[in-house]
């Protein structure tokens, strides 16, 4: 039994002073160890990590960088022995590699990329499958387990579901249009009740340059999506993100990614049933009647709340026959009503204005324009949806609404303009069945500094100053149904605080109290997290150490591979700042939080 905190909290613990070091710093009482960090060896074979000296290959066969989504696969039910599957979303280049940054006066030039370089980069995308296991309390990785495995912008998927092989998804090198190189910018992701691994493919408009042929077919489309951006400049060496070259590129991104963990040479999918956007994420749950439903954000700003609901159902004692359940169901985009109701409406060729009348002429169509589909269906324009988390516990689900500075006029389920720190909806599906095509909401939080009136958050008054956050990213729900939010972008200059990890209740009298349980080190965001079924450990995913570190006095600025504001984990002179997922567990043993 544990004690409950103040007023009812679910919570146990004392709160971490809020503040900005070159520290991560956990709640009393707890470990915070660094499991694995970038260059980290994941195979018996693995080069040992020389950042000056990186390669490609070396790079395919160590961690990647900017991990973000973490999960847990048991072996044979444990919650210290399994798969750890960990995204790589995206590379930061002036932290990574030496030599590159020009500094003139607080202007920051980056060198443009050589081959190499880009190869790297696209080495230290995608994710990693590990074995893991806690032997005498500790968790360890297990460099030679027979699953690991690294996924990277390079390694050969597979296109599945409705748009699978359709003209729009053929390119010079897979006239089927089946075939495809790599993820991207996976950012959140799941693990299905099957025990298959998913990466949510996020902001892939970045990775791609060059101008379209004139009046190409993807025009418009390319438009709703931001594509190309030009971020990465792996387009100048790799033809295929080069929209000139390959216009059909893009169409083979922004997909959920499944991948089979048992099998370290199983072909990823890419399953168009779910939708092409900017997929933040892909967490499950079983409805009563066996089919699964799966949550789904499009993290941009005015964009939608989605799900998926799968046509078959899980079969929890024949993982096979549920190895293609992804590949046929209904995708549905939410509209929040005024008076506090939520219609869920189906995005289904033929119906309502997804015909040919509006340029859609099968299926495939509507998934690889599913921004435009649900803009026609006028759906609910959203301040950026990112991480959505059901909960068995309560019945409920938890949307993270991260900013939208950019919204004029407020509405119900977006209820402030210039929404600087966010907010947090909850969902109650109609009759608790989250196959429900109808349901209400409610505004759980409205986020930012409650001692600031104008900001209009809504935390409860047991929140102390430490408590409160902006900006809400991932989030997890643990096995006792305790929803943890963690953060991403709040700004040391303007608020004092690094982002962390957060105990959020939801219920009776505590509902609305936020304790910081985790702060990141100077320049990072909290992703992860994920708190194990035997409630004993906690993993947290800490992105991008050190990146705007300039933005807080006592950092040094500007911040780059040879003036970084800090050297977290090593702190050692010939290493960088490393993105590292850390283990939290309580010293002695017992309850996270
Ligand atoms: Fe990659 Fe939406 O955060
Ligand atoms: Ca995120
Ligand atoms: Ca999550
Ligand atoms: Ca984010």
């Amino acid at each position: 039994a544990h004690a409950e905190g103040a007023a009812g909290s679910k919570f146990d613990f004392t709160e971490v002073e809020a503040g900005v070091d070159e520290m991560h710093h956990i709640a009393e009482g707890y470990d915070a160890d660094v499991l694995l960090r970038w260059g980290d060896p994941l195979f018996a074979d693995s080069p040992e990590f020389d950042p000056a000296n990186q390669t490609p290959e070396a790079q395919a066969r160590q961690f990647g960088y900017n991990n973000d989504y973490v999960g847990f696969i048991p072996i044979d039910g444990s919650s210290e022995h399994g798969l750890l599957v960990v995204n790589h979303e995206y590379t930061n280049e002036h932290l990574m590699f030496p030599g590159i940054v020009k500094v003139e006066g607080d202007k920051l030039t980056v060198a443009a990329a050589d081959r190499k370089r880009v190869d790297i980069e696209m080495a230290a995308h995608g994710g990693t499958v590990v074995e893991i296991r806690k032997q005498d309390g500790k968790w360890q990785v297990v460099t030679d387990g027979a699953r690991n495995r690294r996924i990277t912008a390079g390694t050969e998927m597979e296109l599945r579901g409705p748009a699978a092989g359709h003209a729009r998804l053929q390119t010079k090198a897979d006239p089927s249009g089946t075939r495809v190189f790599g993820t991207i910018n996976n950012c959140a992701g799941g693990v299905t009740p099957w025990g298959t691994y998913i990466m949510a493919e996020e902001n892939f408009h970045g990775y791609f340059v060059g101008e379209l042929p004139a009046d190409h077919r993807e025009a418009q489309n390319y438009e709703r999506y931001g594509v190309p951006d030009g971020s990465y400049e792996w387009g100048n060496f790799h033809d295929r993100f080069d929209v000139s070259k390959e216009p059909n590129e893009p169409n083979r991104f922004g997909w959920v990614v499944e991948v089979d963990v048992e099998d370290p040479n199983s072909v990823p999918k890419k399953r168009t049933a779910l939708g092409r956007f900017k997929h933040e994420g892909a967490e499950s749950i079983v409805a009563p009647d066996g089919r699964v439903v799966f949550y789904l954000g499009d993290d941009e700003r005015f964009d939608y709340v989605y799900k998926f609901v799968t046509a078959g159902t899980y079969n929890p004692d024949d993982r096979a026959a549920n190895m293609d359940l992804l590949d046929e169901g209904t995708l549905y985009v939410a509209k929040f009503e005024d008076d506090g109701s939520l219609t869920w409406m189906p995005l289904v060729f033929g119906e309502g204005k997804l015909t040919a009348e509006n340029g859609f002429t099968s299926q495939a169509d509507v998934v690889i324009e599913t921004r435009r589909a649900a803009d026609l269906l006028e759906a609910t324009k959203m301040d950026r949806p990112e991480d959505i988390q059901p909960n068995e516990t309560n019945g409920r689900v938890y949307v993270m609404l991260t900013n939208n500075t950019k919204r004029e006029e407020a509405d119900a389920a977006n209820p402030r303009a210039k929404n600087a720190f966010g907010h947090i909806i909850e969902i109650a599906e109609d009759g608790g069945e989250f196959a429900a095509t109808k349901g209400t909401w409610e505004v759980l939080l409205q986020c930012g500094d409650p001692s600031v009136a104008e900001v209009g958050a809504t935390f409860s008054t047991e929140t102390t100053k430490n408590g409160w956050f902006g900006m809400p990213d991932n989030c997890a729900v643990d096995a006792e149904g305790r929803l943890w939010v963690s953060t991403d972008g709040n700004s040391p200059k303007a608020t004092g605080r690094t982002d962390g990890l957060f105990a959020v209740d939801t219920e009776g009298a505590a509902r609305g109290t936020s304790k910081l349980f985790f702060r990141v080190p100077v320049g990072a965001e909290m992703c992860g997290p994920l708190i194990l079924p035997d409630m004993q450990t906690a993993f947290v995913a800490v992105q991008h150490p050190a990146d705007g570190g300039e933005d807080w006095e006592g950092f040094g600025r500007p911040s780059y591979y040879e003036d970084l504001s800090t050297r977290w984990p090593d702190f050692k002179d010939n290493m960088p700042v490393r993105p590292s997922v850390v283990a939290i567990t309580k010293q002695g043993g017992g309850r996270i939080g």
